[in-house]
């Protein structure tokens, strides 16, 4: 059954879609609903009753654990405030893993905390570390633009640092939101493709089934497709929809000495661990060499690009 949704676009209600779905068949699963703020979409209105909102996303968040296989992730990403809702109830059928703080400035509202994060929790079905997909992951030293040098101090253990950049913690500052109107499609909030790049090679192996209910203009199919993926995709907008099987068909994948790597701007922003080696082609001689060539080296490893791309910029 799931073979003839495989690398489809389903243009329907995510709730008539998901039905489709056998329990246990997808390895990973990310939802970025409506934030029911008020955004202009082409058709969906974005103000329900506080109530009906939550009723409704308690139906599809059900939906995802049912159809995720133990050995998979849940992603859902939106506002804290409706996060602390979604984790109550998850918590009742899923397993607590980490909430991502996804730091993303905004303008002040007036007598709050200027709001400066996006949450993605993440959630799996399964108790054990044993028994669910998990890739330790590395992206790149934050670096001063102009002279390379670390924006960090490590607790003044700069030296022992990673050459290529620290394993990834639950605050992500180094993936932004697409602002340029040049770099994005007819939507009100498409993601970036590395953010989703990243939960990928964090959860999934190649040929895995990653399954998206409010796909909008395809960023998750986009990076599932990038990285040898399989994928689902659900929109109920026609437009949306089309959007994404066209932006699926300019997407290639990226691959450095056989790894599956996210890359922007021709930078590597995110690989996992177990590939540095190869991806840099490093033997156990050149990483002695390379502790005592620390420097020159973390600044070629943290600058990897294409030939394509001479300049550096995000
Ligand atoms: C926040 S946007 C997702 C954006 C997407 N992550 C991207 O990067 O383009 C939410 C999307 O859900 C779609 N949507 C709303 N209700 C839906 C439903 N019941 N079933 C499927 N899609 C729905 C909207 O049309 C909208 O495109």
């Amino acid at each position: 059954m799931i073979e003839k949704l495989l690398n489809k676009i389903i243009n329907d209600d995510c709730l008539n879609a998901l039905k489709q779905l056998t329990d246990n068949s997808v390895d990973m699963t990310f939802a970025d609903p409506p934030f029911n703020l008020k955004k202009k979409y082409n058709h969906y209105d974005d103000a329900k009753e506080v109530q009906d909102y939550l009723q409704w996303c308690n139906v599809w968040l059900s939906e995802m654990v049912r159809i995720t296989k133990p050995s998979g992730a849940i992603f859902v990403h939106n506002i804290p405030r409706w996060l602390s809702y979604f984790s109550q109830y998850l918590n009742k059928i899923a397993y607590f893993k980490h909430w991502i703080a996804w730091d993303s400035p905004s303008a002040p509202l007036g007598k709050t905390l200027l709001p400066n994060h996006y949450g993605i929790l993440y959630f799996t079905k399964s108790k054990s570390h044993n028994d669910f997909k998990f890739f330790d992951i590395r992206m790149p030293h934050p670096r001063c633009r102009v002279c390379k040098e670390f924006l960090k101090d490590y607790g003044g253990k700069k030296a022992q640092a990673h050459s290529f950049g620290p394993l990834l913690s639950d605050v992500w500052s180094d993936i932004h939101r697409i602002r340029h109107k040049k770099r994005r499609d007819e939507h009100p909030c498409q993601l970036p493709i590395p953010l989703l790049e990243r939960l990928i090679l964090m959860t999934t192996e190649e040929n895995d089934i990653v399954l998206d209910p409010f796909v909008g203009t395809g960023t998750t199919a986009v990076a599932a497709k990038k990285l040898g993926r399989r994928y689902i995709g659900i929109e109920q907008d026609k437009e949306y929809a089309n959007i994404t099987r066209n932006n699926i068909g300019n997407a290639k994948q990226t691959k450095i000495n056989g790894c599956f790597v996210s890359k922007y701007l021709g930078q590597i922003r995110t690989m996992r661990d177990k590939d540095f080696k190869i991806i840099f082609d490093i033997d156990k001689k050149s990483i002695q060499d390379e502790q005592k060539d620390f420097n020159s080296k973390t600044v070629e490893y943290s600058n990897y690009r294409d030939e394509n791309y001479s300049i550096l910029s995000n």
